[in-house]
């Protein structure tokens, strides 16, 4: 076994007929491969940390295009991005609140205003959803929406590989037909998160390595773990 690549905990080894030929051990690591490194860097952005500016339409266009790299049986690109910023994230805000206030109506007004300013946090809030066909039996809802979360974690990646922070949020929102239907989806689409983008602080956290402990395993047929 020879380590070819290291970078923090991450190693990299081969065994001999892995090796190429007149391949060695290296007097100094080399990097991991830059696409591999640019998956094990990425970190979420809390919204408090995304100030301006909001990415231009030259890097929304590469993380579009990386969005599309995702599988996607049958070809169908169910992602769907609606871009949200400067003044349309007042509307947004506005959105929000109401929706809030409709699915539980004894919320505070305070409570309403956070929900309303949410929006702001950020230069930028993307409404991430999946355009879901219904007349592909072949390829059910699940993977359709399966498809479109790949391909938002593709769009994360490809923000954070360009500089730019996001994070994936959730809110009850997302299942209210009437936001859905104010940001122009349609009524068999689904709404999977809210992506706040912008420019990261200084602060930012940086990525952490996370236990695989229980994640994956070779299965051995007729071993039962
Ligand atoms: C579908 C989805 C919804 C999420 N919603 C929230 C959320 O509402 N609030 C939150 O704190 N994190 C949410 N997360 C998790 C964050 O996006 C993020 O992964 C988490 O803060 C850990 O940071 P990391 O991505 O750098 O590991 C969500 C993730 C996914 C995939």
């Amino acid at each position: 076994m020879v380590v070819v690549a290291a970078r923090r905990d991450y190693i990299v080894v081969k065994n001999d007929s892995q090796l190429m030929a007149g391949e060695i051990m290296p007097d100094a690591l080399p990097v991991l491969p830059p696409a591999l490194t640019a998956l094990l860097d990425r970190a979420s952005v809390p919204p408090r940390l995304l100030h301006d500016p909001a990415p231009g339409q030259a890097v929304l266009d590469l993380a579009i295009a990386a969005a599309l790299r995702a599988p996607d049986h049958g070809g169908l690109r169910p992602v769907r991005f609606v871009f949200v910023s400067g003044v349309a994230r007042v509307a947004l805000g506005e959105l929000l609140a109401g929706s809030l206030a409709r699915r539980a109506p004894e919320t505070p007004a305070e409570r309403l205003e956070i929900e309303r300013g949410k929006p702001l946090r950020a230069p930028m809030v993307v409404a991430a959803g999946a355009a879901i066909r219904h007349d592909r039996p072949g390829v059910p809802s699940w993977e359709q929406e399966a498809s479109a979360a790949a391909a938002i974690m593709n769009f994360l990646n490809a923000l954070d590989a360009q500089g730019f922070g996001a994070v994936w949020l959730s809110s009850g929102a997302l299942r209210d037909e009437s936001v859905k239907q104010a940001l122009g989806f349609a009524e068999a689409d689904a709404l999977l998160g809210w992506i706040y983008v912008g420019t990261p602080d200084a602060d930012r956290p940086l990525a952490r390595s996370v236990d695989p402990t229980g994640v994956a395993r070779h299965w051995v047929p007729g071993e039962v773990s």
